[in-house]
């Protein structure tokens, strides 16, 4: 079957987002400019989109004002599906005790050099602006410390996410966001939301050691699905584990700037996924930790754009785009929103208001995508640098990542090298690294390390990788 014109995909796309209620009636509609360049399409085709909506009275033009929404239906609720009760016995044992061995071992070490952040130095991030926001907050509502956060979050917040949630493609409607403690906190949610223990959930191989720490402590059984820099997850070998004899509860998945290899999933293959998952019945979680870190000023799109059954939660955070220090993430769990909600509200009740009105205060503004523009531009160079120093100085037949934006490189060393090996060398002259076994409890990553690319390089991060070459020329 052909699919519809570009024009007509995107206007509907749009009517799902005001049928939905993520535009409200009465607000503004993005630009013809915007949507040129979010969407990466012709002045043509974004006019026809506002042509259609116009059409279908959803859109009202006002002279020298822009468009404006103007008929929304009713917000649509979905059902809210509680996980039926599952007795299995068998738990995941094994990458926690290594997980915190190596986190404890870079606690106890004196660190000059640190290089197993994946988040930006401070000096990268907007602290002044937020602290103004914040100061600006504080003065407004001389309440604020003394009213508690709301259950979800606050809704200019809200909102704002949901608006931005439209460049990738993606609505989630502000109704059905809940704001979290970052995206460790959502995917916990979403786990616990979805799971019983014992259940199995699939995950990239490798993967963000935390994913597999929540894991293990909610006794969830993992299946680790083969992941390459290049395209991201191996669907064949996914399509092989759905068809086979273990029941998949749920699938982790970073498909954009995935930690650590830095690959992005072709649309075609998010497209494809989600529809396995589908197919399999397996709730799809996707944490897009990083996809606001592409070096392209288009937005990368998101598996929930591809999720015509609500079938996926997507989870995200602000801790690597815009200030560590104040732990915002989200989650929209779609027809789990209410069991999320119940969860979040047992668990550690609203994130506090402060950061969150100071934060959406900053996003609402011009200032943040350039913001955004300036911190993507800084961090190509920096891993430009990073890796011509990583191959100057490590031995023959090193291979670094070349990921098309974030903070990390992802090294594979010659197979006699021993990560764990110069983890600890390296932690004995104050540098540290991240080995590659923690990301895998599938013991295939001894030989490589993932190096976090935040901070501006200088003189003494060539000095420490020059160091980091001869740790490793040492073990022959
Ligand atoms: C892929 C991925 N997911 C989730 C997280 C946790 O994010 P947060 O700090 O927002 O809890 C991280 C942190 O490094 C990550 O890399």
């Amino acid at each position: 079957m052909n699919s519809p014109p570009l024009y007509r995909q995107l206007a509907n796309h749009y009517l799902d987002a005001i049928r939905s209620g993520t535009l409200k009636t009465g607000e503004r509609f993005p630009s013809i400019r915007l949507m040129m360049e979010k969407h990466a399409v012709s002045l043509s085709t974004a006019v026809q989109v506002c042509r259609e909506l116009e059409g279908q009275g959803v859109l009202e033009a006002r002279p020298r004002s822009g468009n404006f929404i103007r008929q929304p239906d009713k917000p649509q609720k979905s059902p809210t599906v509680m996980t039926p009760p599952k007795v299995d016995s068998g738990v995941y044992v094994g990458i926690h005790e290594q997980v915190s061995s190596v986190l404890k071992a870079s606690q106890q070490a004196s660190i000059k050099v640190n290089f197993s952040s994946a988040y930006c130095a401070p000096e990268l991030y907007p602290l002044k602006i937020l602290q103004n926001h914040m100061a600006k907050a504080l003065r407004t509502d001389q309440h604020l410390l003394g009213t508690p956060g709301s259950a979800c979050g606050n809704p200019a917040l809200r909102q704002v996410l949901a608006r931005r949630a439209l460049a990738s493609k993606a609505n989630l409607p502000a109704e059905r966001i809940v704001i979290t403690n970052g995206a460790t906190e959502a995917i916990n949610l979403a786990l616990r939301a979805v799971t019983q223990p014992g259940d199995t959930v699939a995950v990239e191989s490798p993967t963000f050691y935390g994913l597999l720490q929540i894991l293990e402590s909610l006794n969830l059984r993992v299946l680790e699905v083969p992941t390459t820099a290049h395209s991201g997850l191996n669907l064949l070998a996914l399509e092989q584990l759905l068809s086979g004899p273990e029941p998949i509860r749920a699938m982790i998945v970073i498909p954009n700037l995935q930690n650590p290899l830095g690959s992005i999933m072709p649309d075609t293959h998010k497209a494809r996924l989600v529809e396995l998952c589908d197919e399999h019945g397996t709730v799809l979680i996707e944490d897009d930790t990083y996809g606001d870190l592409v070096d392209t000023e288009l937005p990368l799109s998101t598996l929930k754009h591809w999720d015509r059954h609500d079938n996926l939660i997507y989870c995200a955070s602000l801790n690597k785009t815009l200030a560590p220090g104040i732990r915002l993430g989200w989650i929209s769990a779609g027809r789990w929103h209410e069991r999320v909600e119940m969860l979040k509200h047992t668990q550690t009740r609203g994130c506090e208001a402060m950061s969150q009105l100071a934060v959406s205060a900053f996003m609402k503004t011009a200032s943040y995508e350039r913001y955004l523009r300036r911190l993507r531009k800084t961090l190509t160079e920096q891993r430009q640098q990073m890796s011509t120093a990583i191959l100057r100085y490590f031995p023959a037949g090193t291979r670094v990542t070349e990921p098309r934006g974030g903070t990390l490189l992802w090294v594979e060393l010659p197979r006699s090298l021993s990560a764990m090996t110069l983890f600890h060398d390296a932690l004995k002259v104050g540098i540290q690294i991240t080995p590659g076994d923690i990301f895998s409890n599938a013991k295939r990553f001894g030989h490589c390390v993932r190096i976090g690319c935040g901070t501006p390089f200088s003189p003494r991060i060539d000095e420490a990788l020059k160091t980091l070459g001869q740790l490793l020329a040492n073990q022959g």
